[in-house]
């Protein structure tokens, strides 16, 4: 399946202080690989969250730009960012961000109705999605009712709402045990396995193992970028397909 190709070129980021400036992101240009995650490595203060930020167009860049194909992100109006975001990129974070007051089927259902689907296609479409990660029986559970890893399986099917080329997923397993991180491995890799791609920003160097491509920031400059090919043939090509995707999703299941 054809999905957006995320390019960054020349990206840079300079924060103006009153203190001086400060040059959080530069001269970054990568091409993000479909179908594969893309870890993004380095010490605190390196710029990870600065190039999420500009990648995601919640921030526009000093220089360079961001394309999913031939659509200039950083060129488009606040508004029309959002709308990117809301159609075409899905996120998950470390804190989960689910609203507490809705439920699981809730919450998933929520960007669907944002992006203005009717009541029928957003059920069918949460159900979908929380039952392939396992979750059929926690749709009516408020989040304060779900273990920490079912928490974040919810936030990952509610980032697939809308059915996202790109999914940003920032330190998701840093709130949890290492077993329940491995659930969310095992689904971060179903998603790739779609087609999407994955961008996932960690400082954690064994979580980052997992990925495909590894980008290490150093000072705001890409130091480095690690292909690893075992993972690519391990099931993460692009030419995977959702069928592949779907005999996969067990891996994703309830404990
Ligand atoms: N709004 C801002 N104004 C000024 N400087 C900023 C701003 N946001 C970030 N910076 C600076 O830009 C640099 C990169 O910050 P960034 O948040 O991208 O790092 P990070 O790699 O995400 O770090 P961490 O692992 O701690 O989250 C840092 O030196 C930071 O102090
Ligand atoms: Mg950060």
């Amino acid at each position: 399946m054809l999905r957006g190709v995320l390019r960054a070129l020349d990206l840079g980021k300079t924060y103006r202080a009153p203190s001086g400036d400060v040059v959080a992101l530069a001269d970054f240009e990568h091409t993000f690989s479909e179908g594969a995650i893309t870890a993004v490595v380095g010490p605190s203060g390196s710029g990870k969250s600065t190039l999420l930020n500009l990648l995601a167009g919640f921030d526009v860049p000093t220089t360079g730009g961001v394309w999913l194909d031939d659509l200039a992100v950083h060129q488009r109006s606040e508004a029309e960012r959002a709308s990117v975001r809301l159609r075409r990129f899905g996120f998950v974070f470390q804190s989960f961000n689910l609203v507490t007051v809705l439920t699981a089927r809730q919450n998933v259902e929520l960007p669907l109705g944002l992006a203005g689907a009717g009541p029928g296609e957003r059920r069918r479409r949460a159900d979908d999605l929380l039952r392939r990660f396992g979750l059929g029986q926690r749709a009516d559970h408020l989040p304060h009712r779900l273990s920490g890893g079912e928490r974040q399986r919810v936030a990952l099917a509610r980032a697939l709402a809308n059915d996202p080329d790109v999914v940003f997923a920032d330190e998701p397993t840093g709130s949890l045990d290492s077993v329940t991180g491995r659930e969310v491995v095992a689904a971060l890799h179903n998603v790739a396995a779609e087609g999407r791609t994955v961008v996932l920003v960690t400082h954690d160097e064994a979580l980052s193992s997992i990925a495909d491509v590894r980008l290490r920031l150093s000072d705001g400059r890409l130091a480095a970028t690690d292909h690893v090919p075992a993972r690519r043939a391990a099931g993460g090509g692009r030419e995977a397909t959702r069928d592949d995707a779907e005999d996969l999703a067990p891996a994703a299941g309830p404990r």
